[in-house]
């Protein structure tokens, strides 16, 4: 398992403490996004599955990884029904697509850039996770939400390195280019001003109510 100082070192900034502000305010969206990460997380390693059938570490891992995915989607939804959240449909944010349209699209390098994007989101998210902790874990009201996302550092942060370790075996040359530009690209989505405030939002462009 990564250890959280590779985590962090591995990204481009930490998460602004306007989002933290904002994410501590708007708990109830925070989870109803956050359910929705986990089940397209579960499908974009699925989609994976389907696409790379002749990639065996590919196959072991991310199948592993979309059934713990799906366990935490699960888990989330019930975290939601115990603080009275209601599970709705919510617009993606900007973050992934933001990402996905720097992918090359020949293979091998198709693959590669994929799995790099899904080491930073699973690398970001763990970032998240530890940020918001501290505070979660002050107020009794959410203490239980405080305590899940300790146990969620866990894991995501073993699928994040899943995903660099196999962008490194798909790949015909060192990725290191290739991650310090999508480093840049991630930091840029995390730290410019964003409309909506989502799991995975920058730093939100006006103050929210
Ligand atoms: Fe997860
Ligand atoms: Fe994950």
């Amino acid at each position: 398992m990564a250890e959280m100082s590779e985590v962090r070192a591995f990204l481009g900034c930490s998460t602004p403490p306007e989002w933290i502000e904002a994410a501590l305010s708007n708990l109830p969206t925070l989870l109803i996004d956050h359910a929705h990460c986990e089940k397209k997380a579960a499908s974009t390693a699925l989609n994976l599955l389907f696409r790379y059938v002749d990639r065996r570490n590919l196959l072991n891992k991310l199948s592993q990884l979309a059934r713990e995915e799906l366990l935490h989607f699960e888990q989330v939804l019930e975290l939601m029904e115990k603080h009275g959240v209601t599970y709705d449909h919510l617009s993606p944010a900007r973050y992934a697509m933001g990402l996905r349209k720097h992918i090359r699209q020949t293979e091998p390098n198709k693959l590669v850039d994929t799995l790099i994007i899904g080491a930073f989101i699973e690398a970001r998210s763990c970032e998240r996770f530890e940020a918001l902790v501290p505070h979660l874990l002050k107020l009794e009201a959410t203490q239980d939400i405080g305590k899940y996302y300790q146990f969620l550092l866990k894991s995501e942060s073993r699928h994040f390195e899943d995903y660099l370790d196999l962008a490194r075996e798909y790949s015909s040359e060192p990725i290191d280019d290739r991650v310090n530009a999508f480093r840049e690209i991630e930091r840029a989505l995390i730290e410019s001003a964003d409309e909506e405030f989502r799991f995975h939002s920058g730093i939100p462009a006006q103050p929210l109510l």
